[in-house]
């Protein structure tokens, strides 16, 4: 055996020693298994330059030498191998419990809020009248002293179109002080059968208190046909009362003065909370005022394009935070507009 070929086998070993070494060192590292890989196996690595030197062997040595290096990489090979599959075994260990999920943790709760009481009420008056026919009819919220007063029989100089009780923009231009314009409108562009509500908002320049507001919502209703008599208003509103106050309930007509109807009357119920006994909630009358009504007067119907010697009507008008306020027990209109939550989540 020449010096060389020895020299060779020596060289040969401790490469395999150094890996070993440093293969150990590089522990479950894989970006440092990968380095080792290049440094002993790459194209400029131990075992390649150290092959590259057989050519000082004798060409019988040469596939001994060759033989023992093949033997050498393989051995590295596999075992780097080994160690690298390794490596990401434990790094995608680490990962996957990084990345744990706990299913069983209680998500994020997005707080669910519900319709405003208005709303809700609003909601139902319409769902009771268009069960029983009736449309959704709109019309706007500025609106002109014709439409509001002049066409409704509200004459100029009625104590309703004094600035003290109107919103004025121009001498013919206000804030509609009631939804009843909505009947003139539509009124005016249909003819009967015509069987209609409005809710809206409506305004009127009242001092905020317990029971008023400058701002607040009616629902008009309006129904013309042949032959529509007061006992069909009666029914009607009879049939309203039961499907919102409850099926016992009884209604009570009491006369009462409407530019715009004739007769006119106030409409009351009995008292939900005492049936009609009397109590604190209906001031011990057993009864409770929630709206005003009328037969259409043949001038109002005349005026707006209706023959009254043909059709008649019946109107009224409901007073939205009223009801809420007499259907939830609220004793102060403010609390509807105020915003607050403790309030306003009472009616989820
Ligand atoms: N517009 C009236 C008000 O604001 C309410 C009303 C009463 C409407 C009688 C009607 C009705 O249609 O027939 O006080």
């Amino acid at each position: 055996m020449s010096d060389t070929l020895s020299e060779m086998q020596e060289a040969l070993q401790q490469i395999q020693l150094d890996f070993e070494a440093e293969a150990k060192q590089a522990g479950l590292n894989a970006l440092a298994l990968e380095n080792l890989r290049v440094a002993y196996l790459g194209k400029k690595g131990s075992l390649t330059l150290l092959l590259r030197g057989m050519g000082k062997l004798d060409a019988a040595q040469r596939p001994l030498m060759g033989q023992a290096a093949n033997d050498i990489r393989q051995t590295l090979e596999a075992e780097l191998n080994g160690y690298i599959t390794q490596a990401r075994h434990a790094e995608q260990e680490i990962r996957l419990e990084a990345e744990a999920i706990d299913v069983t943790l209680p998500g994020q709760v997005t707080p669910l809020g519900c319709r405003h009481p208005l709303t809700q009420v609003i909601d139902q008056i319409t769902r009771i009248f268009t069960g029983m026919g009736y449309a959704v009819a709109a019309g706007p919220e500025v609106e002109y002293t014709r439409y509001n007063f002049d066409l409704l029989h509200i004459p100029e100089g009625h104590p309703s179109r004094d600035v003290t009780d109107t919103f004025y923009i121009t001498d013919d231009i206000i804030l509609r002080t009631q939804t009843s314009p909505v009947q003139v409108r539509v009124m005016r562009q249909q003819q009967p059968p015509i069987k209609i509500i409005c809710p809206g908002m409506v305004y009127r320049p009242d001092t905020p208190d317990a029971t008023h507001s400058p701002v607040f919502h009616q629902i008009e209703g309006l129904a013309v046909d042949r032959g529509i008599t007061m006992g069909d208003l009666a029914g009607t509103l009879q049939l309203y009362a039961r499907q919102l106050f409850g099926a016992d309930t009884k209604i009570r007509l009491r006369p009462h003065h409407f530019p715009f109807t004739e007769p006119s009357c106030e409409v009351d119920v009995s008292c939900w909370n005492c049936g009609g006994a009397g109590c604190p909630t209906c001031k011990g009358e057993g009864y409770v005022e929630i709206l005003g009504a009328g037969m259409v007067h043949p001038w109002v119907l005349e005026q707006n394009g209706i023959d009254p010697h043909e059709y008649s009507g019946f109107a009224f008008g409901i007073g939205v935070e009223r009801t809420a306020m007499a259907r939830y027990k609220i004793d102060d209109i403010r609390n509807l507009y105020s915003n607050n939550l403790q309030f306003l989540e009472q009616f989820k």
